[in-house]
């Protein structure tokens, strides 16, 4: 049997660092209600010029480097992001070029918040299927640049960033299960509902989001959906030594491990300063945590993402 295993992690966030006290000056909002409504301290925001693919290619780099890979290792190339660069081609390809190697598989994942879940249980079928032996899984995102700035219910939630994952094959897990879920019906509850037509955008370029509704839906299928991988794995949440949900508010991630019965100390958090930066906060995350020694070699790690779709899933890894 081939598993797949993490080699290496990378992240990258942009140097500019946005505060709270930025939106206070401009819109009716506060530090305080962010602080206590999101969790949310500050976030990084990526210059105009700067892309997808430019963010994911720093992470990825990173990523090589940590796994004491070079590019032309790579086989695989899965690109998480809901802020590509182009309508085509894909985030990936143009990684792929960054990165200046050629011919391996390259590809987008569109799953928005759930998009490096998706990436990773995707490169783990390939590998297990030997299509491919050394994948590079990624998110990226520029989501500010699909934000209404001057609507405090959505503008002050988001930052960009990007994180990488190397899988390559392996006799031991690894990856010991995922599961992924979506519900189109709910497609209304988070979109950007626009698209380019004859040279114009038509419906609107920005996020529109209720707010309560994907809270109470986000912090109900996390549970479910952490319950149900763990159990496919054949463990038990208690085997789980790091909890590492999708980025969005600290208020769901402690509701999520609240109802998991798993300590505070066993959840990972960075959407304080990171904000939520879509498909990249999971590797984000897992990356910060890995650099500073918190993550080791052999620890049980639960990554869950979820978001517009809506869409779900988790992965149970040994690291
Ligand atoms: N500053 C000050 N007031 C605000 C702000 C703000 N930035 N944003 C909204 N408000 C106001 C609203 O206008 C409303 O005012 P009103 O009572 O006069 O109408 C009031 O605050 C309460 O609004 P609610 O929407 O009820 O506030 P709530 O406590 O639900 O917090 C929030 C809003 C933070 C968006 C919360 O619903 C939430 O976190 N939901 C989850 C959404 C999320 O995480 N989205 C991320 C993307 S989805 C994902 O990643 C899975």
């Amino acid at each position: 049997m081939i598993y797949s295993r993490i080699a290496g992690t990378g992240s990258y966030l942009p140097p500019r660092v946005m505060t709270n006290a930025e939106f206070a000056a401009r819109l009716d909002t506060s530090d305080a209600w962010i602080r206590e409504r999101t969790g949310i301290v500050q976030r990084h925001i990526a210059d105009k010029t700067v892309s997808s693919s430019d963010l994911a290619l720093e992470a990825s780099r990173r990523a090589l480097a940590a796994a004491r890979l070079a590019a032309e290792d790579i086989d695989l190339i899965i690109v998480a992001t809901s802020t590509p660069d182009y309508v085509f081609p894909s985030t990936a390809c143009l990684l792929q070029a960054k990165l200046g190697i050629k011919g391996c598989a390259a590809f987008d994942v569109q799953a928005v918040c759930s998009g490096f879940v998706y990436g990773i249980a995707t490169a783990d079928g390939f590998i297990k299927g030997r299509m491919a032996k050394k994948a590079l899984v990624v998110g990226s995102e520029v989501f500010s640049r699909i934000l209404d700035w001057n609507d405090r219910g959505t503008c002050v939630l988001f930052g960009d960033g990007a994180g990488a994952v190397v899988l390559t094959a392996a006799e031991k897990p690894g990856i010991h299960a995922s599961v992924l879920r979506a519900d189109g019906s709910q497609a209304g509850m988070l979109s950007v509902p626009g698209n380019v037509c004859g040279g114009a955008v038509v419906g609107s370029p920005f996020l529109q989001m209720n707010g309560q509704a994907v809270f109470k839906f986000a912090v109900k299928v996390l549970e479910e959906s952490a319950r149900e991988t763990v159990e496919k794995a054949g463990m038990k949440l208690s085997d789980v030594d790091w909890l590492i949900p999708h980025q969005a508010n600290v208020r769901i991630l402690e509701a999520t491990a609240r109802k998991l019965g798993l300590a505070h100390e066993k959840l990972v958090v960075t959407v304080d300063h990171h904000g939520n930066t879509s498909a990249a906060s999971v590797p984000l995350a897992l990356d910060e945590f890995v650099r500073a020694g918190k993550i080791r070699s052999g620890d049980r790690l639960l990554l869950q993402g979820v978001g517009g779709g809506f869409t779900w899933g988790s992965s149970f890894l040994t690291l």
